[in-house]
């Protein structure tokens, strides 16, 4: 989870989400590049004593200042269409969750299972016993190391179902079904928020997924009641 003045991403969960930070390295490293370089360049065209008269243009370096920066942003863009593919590829999900957006609090439905259903409301923070403003009253909980389809919906305004650790983040929209999928490979306790300005109370409906083994998960959803 984030914890105090992190700048960083939070540590993945998800093949999808090293991917994505993967490639905001990638990224980050060409702009620190480029940006270096025109910083050396603007710094020695203003301070040196190089006087042409005559010059008034230059097909060369016109063409180079051009191309170059042409090819740059290639080297971006192709990882990028990789990645927008990647994320929207549906690999045979194992099970499925479908998430509702209310105001101001999520819904949970496993519909491959009779009447799992459930609210997760965000709980009061008490004794440093839970995740202040993260912590939630019924927790998602969710078989690792399986592919996980998740269709989100919202029955007033839009809210967005949103995990870093899992590289999700999709709107939830009243009258649409929208539809992704993850892999978590790893165990744990993961958090996301609502991140659509969703009214008074949007800062306080937290997502909370408790990620356990298969075998702990088919016990739980048996024991469900
Ligand atoms: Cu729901 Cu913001």
């Amino acid at each position: 989870m984030a914890t105090w003045s992190n700048f960083n991403f939070q540590n993945s969960a998800s093949p999808l989400m090293e991917q994505i930070i993967f490639f905001h390295d990638h990224t980050l490293i060409i702009l620190i590049i480029t940006t270096i370089l025109v910083s050396y360049l603007m710094m020695s065209l203003f301070f040196n004593k190089y006087i042409n008269r005559f010059l008034m243009e230059s097909q060369m370096i016109e063409l180079i200042w051009t191309i170059l920066p042409a090819i740059t942003l290639i080297f971006i863009a192709l990882p990028s269409l990789r990645l927008l593919y990647l994320l929207d590829e549906l690999n045979n999900p194992l099970i499925t969750l479908k998430s509702i957006g209310h105001q101001w609090y999520w819904s949970y439905e496993y519909s491959d299972f009779n009447n799992v259903e459930f609210d997760s409301y965000m709980i009061q923070f008490e004794n440093n016993n839970n995740f202040r403003l993260l912590d939630v009253d019924n927790r998602i909980v969710l078989p690792m190391n399986n592919q996980i389809r998740i269709l989100i919906t919202a029955t007033d305004v839009i809210h967005s179902w949103t995990v870093p650790s899992l590289g999700v983040k999709v709107d939830a929209n009243p009258g649409r079904l929208n539809q992704t999928s993850f892999f978590i490979n790893r165990p744990g306790i993961f958090f996301g928020q609502c991140s659509e300005i969703c009214g008074a109370n949007h800062s306080f409906m937290p997502i909370v997924i408790e990620s356990i083994s298969i075998k702990n998960f088919i016990n739980w959803i048996n024991n469900y009641s």
